[in-house]
């Protein structure tokens, strides 16, 4: 019978997440440390995150997925560390692997993916791939087996995805390389050349999610001081950044995500339209929580925006319920898994 059943693995911008039947759900923060000097692996998730606070001159870390684009090396060494460190049963040279593949992905991209993961040690005749979007699609309970039309977006990190599902597949669909980060780096940006201020993306995430808002006038809180470094001085330094100018540096990019999520309705089928209507969309992804967003979708496309209940989670629990029972999901199982 298909079916991976050692790992499930979702690389995202910003978490690791893997699932291992008989395991909790793991989520690590996206931090993969290389040795300065032997250019060996370190760490991955809060353990890189504690050796790069203790000793920043040892380590270098490089990212997996920059501007949601995954980066194949860095993902092979993490994937390569995953094997070594986090099986059960170490015994196992060759575990399975189902593995969410961003969105949209080409044939190409998809043979470099699983090159990479054959490289990284997983068992090439147990590797199989999910779609991102289907993934947090089934996580988050939406019935895409069934005769009607059923859409979810995801928003997360570094991605973008919308899409409509019917009967097993997938009607139409869009996607973006910029998510939540990119809300984050228009921060950064503009701190830079408003205040002459560098800082960095953690800064301008941690402000993003305490003063965030789309919605004017509606944070109690509604200014929030920033550190970082004075880009002519080289000293420390810190601008006070209020909501208002928040919401104007992120702006452009929140419409584009909302673009691509209006262009995926302009496709859809009428027929399927009417049931969207009907039963709204299913938002997956942590940056759906970013205040005011779900309210802006909803102004622009007319429909009910219904926050999954696990956001952030939706891909990987979709990704467990194929592995607990891939009998059920043989219908886009064997589509989407190659
Ligand atoms: N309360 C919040 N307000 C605003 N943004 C938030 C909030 N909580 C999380 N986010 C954003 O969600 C993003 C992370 O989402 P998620 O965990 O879905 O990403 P990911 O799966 O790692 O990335 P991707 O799938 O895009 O590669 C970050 O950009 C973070 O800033
Ligand atoms: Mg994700």
């Amino acid at each position: 019978m298909l079916g991976a059943k050692d790992f499930g693995i979702d690389l995202g911008t910003n978490y690791i997440r893997i699932y291992m039947p008989g395991s909790a759900i793991i989520t690590e923060p996206n931090i993969v440390l290389y040795h300065s000097g032997t250019q060996a692996i370190a760490a991955i998730g809060s353990r890189a995150e504690k050796l790069l606070s203790l000793d920043s001159e040892k380590y270098m870390q490089l990212f997996i997925k920059e501007n949601g684009v995954l980066d194949y090396t860095t993902a092979k060494d993490t994937l390569a560390f995953i094997v070594r460190h986090y099986q059960p049963l170490s015994f196992l040279l060759h575990p399975d692997l189902l593995m969410a593949i961003p969105h949209g992905s080409s044939v190409i991209e998809r043979k470099a993916i699983r090159d990479l993961c054959i490289q990284a040690g997983f068992n090439e005749k147990g590797l199989y791939f999910i779609d991102e979007l289907l993934a947090a699609a089934i996580g988050a309970g939406q019935p895409v087996l069934d005769p009607v039309g059923s859409m979810v977006i995801n928003i997360g990190g570094g991605n973008t995805q919308a899409g409509v599902f019917s009967l097993g597949g997938l009607v139409c669909s869009g996607s973006l390389h910029k998510g939540g980060r990119a809300l984050s780096r228009q921060i950064m940006e503009y701190v830079r050349k408003q205040y002459g201020i560098m800082i960095d993306i953690s800064t301008a995430e941690r402000a993003k999610m305490r003063i965030g808002s789309l919605l004017p006038q509606d944070m109690e809180i509604d200014q929030v001081t920033l550190n970082g470094r004075n880009m002519q001085t080289g000293m420390p330094d810190a601008a006070v950044v209020t909501t208002e100018e928040m919401r104007e540096a992120i702006n452009p990019v929140v419409t584009e995500i909302v673009d691509c999520i209006y262009q995926v309705l302009e496709q859809t089928p009428p027929d399927l339209a009417s049931d969207l209507i009907e039963n709204g969309v299913l938002a997956t992804g942590g940056a759906v929580q970013m205040h005011g967003l779900i309210e802006l979708i909803e102004e622009r496309t007319h429909l009910k925006i219904n926050l999954a209940k696990h956001t952030s989670d939706a891909v990987i629990r979709g990704v467990q319920k194929v592995m607990q029972d891939p009998s059920a999901w043989n219908g886009v199982y064997s589509d989407l898994l190659q």
